[in-house]
């Protein structure tokens, strides 16, 4: 069966592309770059962040262009005035909050949309100290976007562990374990693959943060190690 295509026209570039593409694909076709924040290539997209929110004529709302699929004869404004007053403000609230020292794509963004967070001075997320419960690696929520990533690999679209999730509310929301369990109480495998798809330094392994501090090699492959469950011997009593 041929694939049906859509014709639609990006930054006044036409353009034909398969039925059921998004709007950030089909962009990038054009090669205009829209931001994300919460889109990973690897996980289900969600919507969550609206970064990558574009103007589409007739449309009532701007597009989340990460969920958004194409519609025939569309006219889509990746960065019209619109589209940039809706991203200078979701990034200027994000920065307000979360402390973005290890994210350089969201501080180019911050730069490139000239945003002055410091308008949104006032309630911040109170956060814990970085989390050090486990050889692997620390988790520092102050530095967290909450694009949702690390639950959806640890979840459905990986590792099928489950040890993820958020709590609270508000400022308060974060990501956590459930009950707030250290992580070797929970499921949690250590398959690393959360790390691996978070986008700012919230997550990161144990042995890069102690060389980064300096710390003498032997000593860091001795906190990282982890410490198997001793084998209970077939002729111990009990
Ligand atoms: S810890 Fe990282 S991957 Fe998880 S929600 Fe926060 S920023 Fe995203
Ligand atoms: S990147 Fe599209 S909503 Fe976050």
């Amino acid at each position: 069966m041929s694939e049906e295509y859509v014709q639609l026209t990006i930054d006044g570039t036409p353009i034909s592309v398969p039925t059921g593409t998004t709007l950030l694909d089909a962009a990038k076709d054009v090669d205009v770059d829209v931001p994300v924040i919460c889109y990973f290539a690897h996980t289900t997209a969600n919507g969550l962040c609206r970064l990558c929110v574009v103007e589409v004529e007739g449309a009532r709302m701007l597009q989340a262009a990460c969920v958004t699929t194409v519609q025939e004869d569309s006219v889509v404004h990746t960065r019209s005035p619109k589209v940039e007053r809706a991203r200078r403000t979701i990034l200027e609230m994000l920065v307000s909050t979360v402390d973005i020292s290890e994210s350089p794509e969201l501080q180019e963004l911050v730069v490139d949309y000239e945003c002055y967070p410091e308008r949104f001075e006032g309630g911040k997320k109170r956060q814990p100290a970085i989390i050090d419960d486990n050889p692997v690696y620390l988790r520092d929520y102050s530095q967290c976007v909450m694009c949702w990533r690390c639950v959806q690999v640890c979840a459905d679209d990986a590792q099928f562990s489950y040890a993820l999730n958020f709590s609270g509310r508000g400022f308060d929301t974060q990501i956590a374990t459930f009950f707030d369990k250290p992580l070797p109480e929970t499921t949690c495998v250590f398959c690393g693959n959360c790390i691996g798809v978070c986008p700012t330094g919230a997550l990161k392994a144990k042995r890069e943060h102690l060389i980064e501090q300096g710390v003498a090699p032997e000593k860091v492959m001795e906190f990282t190690r982890l410490k198997g469950k001793k084998k209970k011997s077939h002729n111990s009593a009990g």
